[in-house]
């Protein structure tokens, strides 16, 4: 069913959602120096959608609500395309990012293999290997912030699943883009600059390091294509070398590496982010914790699941699944948006909605042991045609960290306050990196 409708003389466009009167400026600071509480003040004030202007975007519609979610989610990206700008300002025309219709579709198809759930099993000893490599440096008896630790996993299993690197590669690859990923991430939230400002500037030493990135990527491929054990690689850079579009032409190598570079970016913090905040509230809620440890000895890990759905819950990592209104104008439940707004679906107000999650800010993971989540209600990877491409991905490695982590150190409980949010510009950390104390078992 198409939502969008064409104001005519005999049809008088319905208004835009309410908004705050507050000057430009003071909505623009508020979204960049305070998101979370300013989208719960305004959602507590107008309700399940209200209009905002924001940097880069200007006036956007803000939904609040599971059931216009799933209008947004469900609608055909012909009608709700891809937001504009967006990340492909950072990673490049080759980003999934930067695609829509039919050669998003194409692209989706392709990266869908590797990242489905039967291709996890190749990955898994990857990131346990790393995950005991990393744990193997950690204190006893001290507090320590597990926010460094879960970058360092999720970095080097991505460079080591996706990209398959290893040896001098890797090593270089380990130096380039933990840096690249701080700065982009900063950077992300501000308009590109039309001038240049040279390459110290922040913006050309993004460009620095991704002509350093490109060099070794280079010698990656070249690497992959002359193994001959090629055909089996599972790595996702062998499996995109080796796959074609249904018309059998294949990826250009600019692209791949765009696509190489968009999933570690958007796999990377969000995924150490969410495993940082796991640590902060199981230290917080003991017998959560104690249970989740009696299961993963005796091998079972329906608890430690649902403890990831629901730390993905309280703790949302990112606040927006975003689109852009192509038709002339889009009617969203009782309102009509005009052309070129942007629709900001609010992940983290629609997580903390009462009628869904009985008293939200609770920490319960049983919510889901045997419920699946609300499908538009539960929404951290967004939801459609553009929902979340690694989300079995970080499933699987949030699993895999957790049960590890688990067998090898008890985790001390804390009566300490909950971490305040902490934002990193894309992602949200635990302001004090997720701080725990551990006994090593023995
Ligand atoms: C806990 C970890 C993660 C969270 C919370 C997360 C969240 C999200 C969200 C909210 C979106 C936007 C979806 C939408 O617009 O509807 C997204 C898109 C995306 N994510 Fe993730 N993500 C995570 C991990 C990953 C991983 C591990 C990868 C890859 C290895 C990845 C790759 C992507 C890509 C490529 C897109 C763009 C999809 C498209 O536009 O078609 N993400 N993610």
């Amino acid at each position: 069913m198409t939502e969008a409708v064409t104001a005519t003389a005999a049809q008088p466009a319905a208004p835009m959602p309410p908004g705050t009167r507050l000057p430009k400026a003071v909505q623009a600071l508020a979204f960049v120096t305070a998101r979370r509480p300013m989208m719960q003040h305004l959602a507590s004030r107008y309700g399940s959608v209200f209009t905002l202007n924001v940097p880069m975007f200007g006036r956007v519609v803000v939904v609040t609500d599971p059931e216009l979610a799933r209008q947004v989610f469900t609608t055909s990206p012909e009608e709700l395309g891809n937001i504009k700008p967006n990340l492909s300002r950072l990673f490049g025309s080759g980003s999934v990012f930067a695609l829509e219709g039919d050669e998003h579709r194409r692209r989706r198809r392709l990266l869908a293999p590797p990242f489905h759930g039967k291709s996890m099993k190749n990955y898994e000893s990857i990131i346990e290997e790393e995950t005991l490599r990393e744990i193997a440096g950690w204190p006893e008896g001290t507090t320590f912030p597990t926010l460094p630790s879960t970058m360092r996993i999720t970095l080097n299993a991505i460079l080591r699943a996706v990209f398959g690197a290893d040896g001098a590669e890797l090593d270089e690859l380990r130096r380039l883009i933990p840096p690249w990923v701080t700065l982009g991430s900063r950077l992300a939230a501000l308009p590109t600059p039309k001038r240049n400002y040279g390459r110290y500037s922040p913006w050309g030493r993004m460009r620095e390091w991704r002509r350093q990135y490109d060099l070794v990527l280079d010698r990656l491929i070249d690497a992959e294509l002359a193994d001959p054990d090629f055909a089996e690689r599972t790595d996702v850079l062998a499996l995109m070398l080796r796959s074609t579009y249904d018309d059998g032409s294949v990826m250009s190598r600019k692209d791949i590496g765009d696509e190489l570079l968009t999933l570690l970016a958007a796999g990377h913090e969000t995924t150490a982010a969410t495993l940082a905040w796991a640590f902060e509230r199981l230290s917080r809620h003991p017998d959560v914790l104690n249970a989740m440890v009696e299961e993963a000895d005796s091998g079972g890990s329906e608890l430690r699941q649902a403890a990831i759905l629901e730390v993905q819950r309280v703790r949302t990592v990112i606040d927006f699944a975003a689109r852009h209104v192509y038709p002339p104008v889009f009617r969203l439940g009782e309102w009509v948006i005009p052309q070129g707004h942007s629709i900001l679906v609010c992940i983290s107000q629609i997580h903390r909605n009462p009628d869904v999650f009985p008293d939200p800010e609770r920490f319960d993971p049983q919510r889901y042991l045997g419920n699946k989540p609300p499908a538009f209600a539960w929404i951290p990877f967004g939801g459609g045609t553009r929902r979340c491409v690694g989300a079995a991905f970080a499933n699987m490695e949030m699993d895999v960290v957790l049960r590890t982590v688990l067998r090898e150190f008890t985790i001390e409980p804390t009566a300490a306050p909950g971490e305040r949010w902490h934002s990193r510009g894309v992602a949200f950390t635990p302001k004090g990196g997720g701080r725990v104390a551990v006994r090593r078992r023995r």
